[in-house]
């Protein structure tokens, strides 16, 4: 299987280069060989790989400094992707596309579905509605798969951020008042694994979009700050905010936690604990 890939260095996109590369011919490439912000770089780079599967791992994900660079987020998170279902329509291909749990307002107190109205508070989640909405409407082999607060062993995270503070000996301000689920990017990237042997054994792969977070309790930022500093071993204070206290340019949702149920019963994956994950990222890190 030809397999191009985008966002080769972020935190999902590493682990894929690593853990696709055995068993596939994976055309790798980031920002300086593919921008994707300019379609015609995009389409040259489709025509010339030829894939059978189009992994978009790349995003614009600065979700604050996105409300004045409306452009640019949009560019990379909207447009590339309609011009990656196009060329992947036309080629036949799937599309692997993620999105992002910030496609809800936070208004509800139950795990969020995939048939959830979305109704993004910022200029982010916006861009990247529209790019899951670009992917359906171009007709191709697709499957979105909505994540939400990823975190690596590689790229920048909440974690690595956290860490560094800590060690910093920085004062540690975290909201409490945002909870959601931590997905481990590798767990993600050993689905995104399973997913494409289940589409290339054959017939009828039911495609779509679909939740994927990792298993496990929801939390707060603030109990998700505590997790690392725990795994670490780091005692440090946690200085509790709100999220009005602690404004950004971007509103996010006081609540975003993915129900992934869907992708458990349609092809029998779950991602596992985060918790568990959550230490093979801190031991990564620290
Ligand atoms: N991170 C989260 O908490 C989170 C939550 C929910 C959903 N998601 C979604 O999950 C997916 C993977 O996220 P991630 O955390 O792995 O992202 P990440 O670590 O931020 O990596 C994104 C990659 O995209 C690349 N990129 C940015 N602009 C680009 C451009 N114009 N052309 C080409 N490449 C570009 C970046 O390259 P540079 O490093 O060179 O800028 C970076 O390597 C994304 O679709 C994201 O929206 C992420």
């Amino acid at each position: 299987v030809r397999v191009l890939l985008t966002g080769k260095n972020g935190q999902v996109g590493s682990e894929l280069a690593r853990l696709l590369a055995p068993s596939c011919e994976v055309t790798a490439t980031d920002r300086a060989s593919l921008d994707l912000a300019h379609a015609d770089a995009i389409r040259h780079a489709v025509r010339e790989s030829h894939p059978d599967v189009i992994v978009n791992a790349a995003a614009y994900n600065a979700v604050d400094r996105a409300e004045s660079e409306q452009d640019v987020a949009f560019a990379v998170n909207t447009k590339a992707v309609g011009v990656l279902a196009e060329e992947a329509k036309r080629l036949d291909a799937l599309l692997v596309h993620f999105s992002t749990d910030y496609v809800f307002d936070g208004e509800k107190r139950s795990p969020y579905v995939e048939t959830d109205a979305p109704n993004p508070l910022g200029i982010y989640g916006r861009s990247k509605l529209e790019g899951e909405r670009a992917a359906a409407a171009s007709g191709c082999d697709h499957l979105v798969l909505r994540t939400s607060w990823v975190f690596g062993a590689h790229g920048a995270s909440f974690v690595r951020a956290i860490l560094r503070a800590a060690r910093e000996g920085k004062a540690l301000r975290v909201v409490s008042d945002q909870v959601g689920l931590p997905t481990s990017a590798a767990a993600l990237a050993r689905a995104v694994a399973q997913l494409l042997t289940a589409h290339a054994s054959g017939w009828g792969f039911p495609g779509g979009l679909y939740h994927a977070s990792s298993s496990g309790e929801a939390v707060s930022r603030s109990g998700y700050a505590r997790a690392i500093l725990a795994e670490a071993g780091i005692d440090a204070p946690i200085d509790e905010v709100s999220s009005d206290e602690y404004a950004g340019a971007a509103r996010r949702p006081n609540y975003s936690v993915l129900d992934s149920s869907k992708l458990h019963r349609t092809f029998g994956i779950a991602l596992p604990d985060w918790r568990a994950e959550l230490r093979a990222a801190v031991r990564a890190i620290h």
